[in-house]
C-alpha cells in the first residue's frame, strides 16, 4: 500500500485485543470532540461527580494517536449564548434555522441552543481556557449566519485543539481503554442489534470488539474532496460502516464548502477562519471589488465565489485583512502559518476558495443520539441529528458534539435502548416514500447505487487480502478530484453523473473483500460514501444549503424532507421537516 502511517506499532502501555474484557459496556470510535465528550461521562470522571466504582468498562478506538482527531484542526470556535443581554438562546435558534434553509429539525436545535451553554462551563471546569477579555469575561467573536457575537474561541483561532487538550486530559484521567492505531472495519450486527466492530489492532490482525452499546463518533468526510480543510483522517468511516449495515443515514448532499479556505497547494488547505470576517476582513475578486456580505451564511458566500471564479475565469479570489489591527494578537496561529509561506497579512491580500469542510447530514439519529439500529450510537459530524438542516451555521459543530455526546452518555447511563421519534429520526421512524419507485414524484433521473448494504469493505463475508491490484494513493486522488469536479460548491445533472461514472469504475475496482490495512478500508469507505452523496445529489433537483444545482437554481417546496439511505435502497421523507 501507498498511503504512509497505514499501521504503527501500538505502545507496549496501550489494551491488546488479549487484555480487553470478552465485553465492554460502551464502544467508542473516534477521539473527537462528540466520542471524548461521551467517554469522560460514561467512564466516570471524578469531574461529572462520580465514584470511579460508577464506571462502565467503556473503550475508545481511534484509527491514530487518541489526540489526532479533525476537532483539533477546528478555527473559529463554539457557538453558544454566555454573553450579552443582546444575544438569547431564540436568537441563537433563529439564526441556526435560517442558515439550514428549512431542513433543520426545530426540536435539535432548541435542545442544542438551550444546553450549549451548560456544556461549555463543564468543559472550562474540565480545564478548557478560553479566551477572555481583560476584565476575565469570555471574549465573544462573530461569525457568519450569527446575529450577534456568541463565538467563544480559544488561542485566537486554536479552538479546537484547546477543547481536544481538555478532552484527551480528562479521557486519560478515567479507566477508558484506550486502542491507538486500531481500525473499525465494519459493524457487528445480530439479532437486529449492533454488538460491536470487526477491527483491524495496532499490529494489523483482524479482531472482533465486542460492547453491549457501540458509538459512532467517527468525524467527518472532507476527504471525499481534491481540495478540503478536513485531515487526511477524515475519511468517512462511520458513515460508511452505517451504509453498509444498512443503518438509515441523511441529508449527505449537503457537504458544506468554506469559502475561506487558503489557495494555496498543501493539503488539507490552511483555513482563513470566518472569525477574521467577523473582525471586518472583506471579500474581493480579481478587480479588486467586493461582491458579496461577507457575514452571509456559509453557502451563499460560497455560491457567490464560485459564481465569480466561474464569471472572472480565475482560480482564487481574495481576502483582504489588511484593514485588522489586531491581527497579530487575535489571531496568532494563522499569522505564524501564513508568515511560513510568505505572506504578511498586514500588507498582502490573501488568495482564497471554497474547499470541502463539514458534511451537514450524517447517521440519523434521535434527540438522545440513538440511531435506528439497537445498540448503536451517534454523535458529531458523522450524524445527522437535524441541527445542521441544509447549512450548518459556524462554530455550532463543536457544540453538537459537546452537547449530543454528553446526552448519548446519559441516556445510555439512564439504560435507554432504541431510537424514539423524534430529532432527524422522525425522517426514518415516520415512515418514508421509495424514491426508486417510478410512479412517485422523486424518482426521475436516478441511476446511481445507493451506497448500501453489501457493497466495498464490507467486514463480513469478504475474503481477506483487501485492494491489492490497484495503487490506492492513485486511486483516491482519482476518485477526489471526480468528487470535487462533480460534486462541488455547484453540481449539475452532467456533472453529477461524470463524477459518478467514475466512482463507478472506482468501486469495480476496489471490489468488496475484506480490507487489508487502514489504507484499503478507508478507500472502501469513500467509494461507498461518495455513492451516497451522488445519489442524494442527482435525486435533489433543487438549489437548498450547501447544494447547489445549476440546473436547479431554485429551493422546491416539495423538497422540504430529506433523503435517507436505508438497507441499500433510498427514501425521501413523508413528512416534510419541522421547520420555518
Ligand atoms: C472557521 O473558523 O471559520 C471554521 C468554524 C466552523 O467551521 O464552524
Amino acid at each position: 500500500m501507498t498511503r504512509p502511517g497505514a499501521r504503527r506499532p501500538a505502545s507496549p502501555a496501550l489494551p491488546t485485543s488479549q487484555s480487553l474484557p470478552d465485553e465492554l459496556d460502551v464502544l467508542v470510535l473516534g477521539s473527537g470532540v462528540a466520542g471524548l465528550s461521551a467517554t469522560v461521562r460514561l467512564a466516570s470522571p471524578p469531574e461529572m461527580g462520580t465514584s470511579p466504582s460508577d464506571g462502565l468498562r467503556v473503550g475508545v478506538l481511534t484509527k491514530a494517536e487518541l489526540w489526532r482527531s479533525a476537532t483539533r484542526w477546528a478555527q473559529g470556535g463554539v457557538a453558544a449564548v454566555l454573553g450579552g443581554d443582546e444575544d438569547s438562546t431564540d436568537l441563537h435558534l433563529a439564526d441556526t434555522l435560517a442558515a439550514g434553509a428549512g431542513l433543520c429539525d426545530t426540536d435539535a436545535v432548541r435542545v442544542l441552543v438551550d444546553e450549549g451553554p451548560f456544556r461549555v462551563h463543564e468543559l472550562i471546569a474540565m480545564g478548557a481556557e478560553f479566551d477572555r477579555q481583560p476584565g476575565g469575561a469570555l471574549d465573544l467573536a462573530r461569525e457568519g449566519g450569527h446575529s450577534t457575537a456568541r463565538v467563544v474561541h480559544a488561542g485566537g483561532a486554536a479552538t479546537g485543539a484547546e477543547v481536544e487538550r481538555a478532552l484527551v486530559d480528562a479521557t486519560r484521567r478515567t479507566a477508558a481503554a484506550i486502542l491507538e492505531e486500531w481500525f473499525a472495519l465494519d459493524l457487528l450486527v445480530e439479532g437486529g442489534r449492533c454488538c460491536g466492530v470487526r477491527a483491524l489492532d495496532a499490529e494489523g490482525r483482524v479482531v472482533d470488539v465486542r460492547a453491549r452499546h457501540t458509538v459512532l463518533a467517527t468525524g467527518g468526510a472532507g476527504q471525499l474532496f481534491a481540495v478540503t480543510t478536513n485531515p487526511a483522517e477524515a475519511t468517512a468511516d462511520g458513515l460508511a460502516m452505517a451504509l453498509r449495515a444498512g443503518v438509515p443515514v441523511a441529508d449527505v448532499e449537503f457537504m458544506q464548502f468554506h469559502p475561506t479556505a487558503l489557495h494555496h497547494p498543501a493539503m488539507p488547505r490552511p483555513l482563513l477562519s470566518e472569525a477574521l470576517r467577523g473582525h471586518g476582513a472583506l471579500i474581493r475578486d480579481a478587480n479588486g471589488e467586493r461582491f458579496v456580505d461577507e457575514l452571509a451564511p456559509r453557502d451563499v458566500v460560497s455560491r457567490a465565489m464560485a459564481a465569480k471564479l466561474s464569471s472572472q475565469g480565475v482560480e482564487h479570489l481574495w481576502l483582504d485583512a489588511t484593514g485588522l489591527d489586531s491581527f497579530s494578537s487575535r489571531f496568532p496561529t494563522i499569522k505564524a502559518s501564513l508568515e511560513a509561506i510568505g505572506l504578511d497579512p498586514h500588507v498582502d491580500w490573501l488568495p482564497i476558495a471554497p474547499a470541502a469542510h463539514h458534511l451537514s447530514g450524517g447517521v440519523v439519529t434521535d434527540l438522545s443520539g440513538a440511531t435506528a439500529l439497537p445498540g448503536l450510537w451517534a454523535a458529531g459530524e458523522v450524524a445527522c441529528t437535524g441541527v445542521h438542516g441544509a447549512n450548518r451555521l459556524a462554530s455550532n459543530s463543536l457544540l453538537e458534539g459537546m452537547v449530543f455526546g454528553a446526552r448519548l452518555a446519559e441516556a445510555i447511563r439512564g439504560g435507554d435502548d432504541g431510537p424514539s421519534p423524534t430529532g432527524a429520526m422522525r425522517a426514518v421512524l415516520h415512515g418514508g416514500h421509495d424514491a426508486r419507485d417510478p410512479d412517485g414524484d422523486f424518482g426521475a433521473g436516478v441511476s446511481v447505487r445507493s451506497g448500501g448494504a453489501g457493497q466495498a469493505g464490507g467486514a463480513a463475508g469478504g475474503a481477506a487480502g483487501g485492494v491489492t491490484a490497484i495503487d490506492v494513493e492513485k486511486t483516491v486522488g482519482r476518485l477526489q478530484r471526480a468528487m470535487f469536479e462533480g460534486a462541488g460548491v455547484v453540481r449539475d445533472a452532467g456533472s453529477l453523473q461524470a463524477a459518478t461514472t467514475v466512482i463507478e469504475s472506482v468501486a469495480t475496482a476496489v471490489g468488496t473483500a475484506t480490507p487489508s490495512d487502514r489504507a484499503d478500508g478507508e478507500l472502501a469507505n469513500l467509494v461507498t460514501a461518495a455513492e451516497a452523496l451522488l445519489t442524494s445529489a442527482t435525486l435533489r433537483t433543487e438549489t437548498r444549503g450547501a447544494h447547489a444545482r445549476a440546473d436547479f437554481p431554485e429551493a422546491a417546496h416539495r423538497w422540504r424532507r430529506r433523503i435517507v439511505h436505508v438497507d441499500g435502497r433510498v427514501t425521501v421523507s413523508s413528512e416534510a421537516v419541522d421547520s420555518p
